[in-house]
């Protein structure tokens, strides 16, 4: 519900003079969402200069108010409609409707869930036999040998190109560090990224794309005229860059906060079913994307606060995700907790809310459900390491250990 202008009323929001793109906060996001809840609905980030919001409803309502809160500029820090040197803008995630309507409809066709379903009986073939090598292992890595391994290898051959790894997270984590500021972490993602952008580019292209896939329908559609010309390869790299590391974060979220619960595990072993709830409980618990921008499209108000005309809102999920104005016990991860898929925003809502959402959690229900079927225990084998990533909360390591079922 839009808010209507009583300026008179308005105050001014509160100040936090902390960067949220500091190591500090990078390594341990969570001391700093608690600040950005308490200070109030809307709070200035002074050192950048934007506004940002960590409750629930205020991101809730940030995120499904297009008409107050455009995506126009870009869903980073930076206002990409201003000069400077910006990723090529996602012309799905960064435009408003009625444009974003036309676009989105086509690729809801081309994604329609008969398509997706179609590829369950190969990812769960792909994950048993992942699972298997891994539980003869008895320890791995669940980043690199678990969850990067099967989303690498199961996402890109469904949507229709051919990544590499290397190429294909140095890719990533520049995607990833572009939207926030140019720190340090944006520059060294930016140079390790530079080898492999001729080759992104290239991929993506349609001589590049399998017959018959995702990519495929999407370029048809761009013959058949429903999508302009340039579109279906920029949709594809949308793809690629909002479904590959994040869904690798989401099922690392997901296997550490199990390995450190082995009552919630033998949960899982009891009751299979319940790793669709314990996936979206990990992506609640710790959020793949830690914020998205929106920018006002004119002076508006947000929980009684002032936010003038072309400001950038930054809304952060993991901050709302654990908000405990919505969220009984926040910090405890449960797999046992109602009605956590379509309340959480760790996949966002409104026009924008994910479109690949059905593909993650079949990903994800896929490897999860083969190491429940295939281990009896999960746990520790060392400490998780996170990875600094301006926009993002990802693992590193996950060190971890198996007994088979
Ligand atoms: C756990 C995995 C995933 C997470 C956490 C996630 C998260 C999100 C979020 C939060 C948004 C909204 C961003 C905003 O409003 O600013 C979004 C949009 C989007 N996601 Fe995902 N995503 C995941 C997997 C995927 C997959 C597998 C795909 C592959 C197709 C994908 C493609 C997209 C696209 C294209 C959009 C833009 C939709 C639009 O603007 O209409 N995502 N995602």
């Amino acid at each position: 519900m839009a808010e209507t202008l009583d300026r008179e009323a308005l105050r001014e929001a509160p100040v936090l003079d902390i960067d949220p793109y500091s190591d500090a906060v990078l390594a341990d996001p969570y001391p700093f969402h608690q600040m950005l809840r308490d200070a109030g609905p809307v709070a200035f980030i002074q050192p950048h200069g934007v506004y940002a919001v960590g409750r629930h409803e205020e991101a809730k309502t940030v995120l499904a108010d297009y008409a107050r809160f455009s995506n126009a500029a870009g869903i980073g820090i930076q206002d990409i409609r201003k000069p400077g040197d910006f990723r090529v803008p996602s012309r799905l995630l960064e435009v408003d409707p009625p444009d974003h309507t036309r676009v989105r409809s086509v690729v809801m066709r081309v994604l329609s869930p008969l398509v997706i379903r179609r590829w369950r009986e190969g990812f769960d073939a792909k994950a048993d036999v992942l699972a298997a090598q891994l539980v003869a292992r008895g320890e791995f890595n669940g980043v690199d040998d678990c969850a990067e391994a099967f989303v690498l290898q199961a996402f890109p051959a469904a949507v229709g190109v051919r990544l590499p790894r290397t190429e294909t997270l140095a890719i990533g984590e520049m995607r990833f560090n572009q939207s926030g500021p140019k720190n340090a972490l944006y520059e060294r993602a930016m140079a390790n990224a530079q080898p492999y952008l001729a080759w992104f580019e290239e991929s993506v292209q349609r001589r590049n794309v399998t017959p018959g896939s995702i990519a495929e329908l999407l370029f048809q559609a761009e013959d058949a005229g429903e999508l302009e010309a340039g579109l279906a390869s920029n949709i594809v790299r949308s793809f690629v860059g909002g479904g590959t590391d994040s869904t690798i974060a989401g099922i690392g979220f997901a296997l550490n906060q199990l390995a450190r619960h082995p009552a919630q595990w033998a949960r899982l072993r009891a009751e299979p079913a319940k790793v669709k709830t314990a996936f979206e409980e990990a992506i609640r618990f710790e959020s793949p994307f830690q914020v998205t921008y929106r920018t006002t499209v004119a002076e508006t108000g947000l929980g009684g606060c002032r936010i003038p005309a072309d400001a950038k809102v930054g809304v952060y999920f993991g901050a709302a995700n654990r908000d405990p104005r919505r969220w009984p016990e926040p910090d405890r991860f449960d797999v046992d907790r109602p009605q956590v898929a379509g309340s959480h925003l760790a996949l966002g809502t409104g026009v924008h809310a994910c479109i690949g959402q059905m593909i993650a959690r079949l990903e994800a229900e896929a490897l999860l459900g083969a190491l429940v079927r295939q281990a009896r225990t999960l746990t520790l084998a060392g400490e998780a390491e996170y990875r600094p990533i301006n926009q993002m909360r990802t693992l590193d390591r996950l060190p971890l250990r198996v007994e088979p079922a």
